[in-house]
């Protein structure tokens, strides 16, 4: 493997115990101002240390995080939909390689979207994304997207993962199912688990302790960190199980330690579900 790909590789996977905890703000892609993640320099700062790495867009990258910060960048180089459009997997390659190096990006992500109607697009333009970005020595995550009408199965997702890693995807990131050991086992690449809908803390940090135990090498969580009413011992608390070895009671015990002195994020701020526009025609996520 190239100097600089493995060099970059290394600072999202910690080469002394191949692990990874990355924190996803990406979300506004697609999603608009998502809950919780309405202002993301306010989410993000006081996060940014205790990630290995953050997976973003160019325009949060810019706006949002302290130039200064030697935090690794992950950077959404994918996009072209929205959740009040036709169709979430017509997305296409939004940013170019010269733009994730000025950005100083140590991986490049995209999302493709197995069995749904743009797969063609989606999975060809990961392989011309993986063609250029190793000119440069940079990896590229994929993120398996899942169609709704397809259920996030250990048979859909190993597939979804074996097919990104066939197209030279360098980590692949995907969600935990029952049975993630086969996915796993079948996909020659880094595995990375997204956290998914929130869901409460103690089922957070048991998806995080599970999906590391059936040989993830990490979690890329969003919305059950920053979406939490402790974001900072949240992500403390899965951080211990990456890292620390924790199992999911010393976890929630950290996690509650934590949040006993701590203010409550946003706690008399409004749902705003409603910035989540609903489309009757919307078919995927
Ligand atoms: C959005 C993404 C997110 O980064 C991914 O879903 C992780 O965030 P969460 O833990 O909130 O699911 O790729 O398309």
């Amino acid at each position: 493997m190239d100097w600089g790909l493995k060099n970059r590789l290394s600072r999202i996977i910690k080469p002394h115990n191949n692990r990874a905890l990355m924190l996803a703000v990406d979300h506004g892609y697609f999603l608009g101002p998502t809950e919780k993640l309405e202002e993301p320099k306010k989410v993000i700062a006081p996060l940014l240390k205790y990630c290995d790495s953050l997976m973003l867009t160019r325009g949060v990258q810019r706006t949002s995080v302290d130039a200064t910060s030697d935090t690794p960048m992950v950077l959404r180089v994918s996009g072209g939909s929205s959740i009040i459009g036709d169709d979430l997997s017509q997305e296409d390659i939004t940013v170019s390689l010269e733009e994730a190096l000025r950005l100083n990006a140590s991986a490049v992500a995209m999302s493709i979207f197995v069995g749904s109607k743009y797969e063609y697009q989606t999975i060809v333009n990961l392989g011309k994304l993986v063609n250029e970005a190793e000119k440069y020595g940079i990896p590229v995550l994929a993120v398996t997207a899942v169609g709704k009408e397809l259920g996030k199965d250990a048979r859909y997702l190993s597939l979804a993962c074996r097919v990104a890693a066939e197209q030279g995807a360098h980590i692949v990131k995907t969600y935990y199912c029952d049975n993630f050991e086969k996915v796993v086992e079948s996909c020659p690449v880094p595995i990375i688990v997204a956290g998914g809908k929130k869901i409460p803390e103690r089922d957070a940090l048991q998806l995080t302790y599970n999906a590391i135990k059936a040989g993830a090498v990490g979690l890329d969580m969003g919305r059950n960190i920053w979406q939490s009413e402790h974001p900072v011992a949240m992500i403390k608390a899965a951080r211990s199980i990456i890292h620390g070895n924790s199992n999911v009671e010393q976890a929630y015990s950290l996690y509650k330690k934590l949040s006993a002195n701590d203010k409550p994020n946003n706690p008399n701020q409004k749902k705003n579900k409603s910035k989540k526009p609903n489309n009757p025609n919307q078919k995927k996520k």
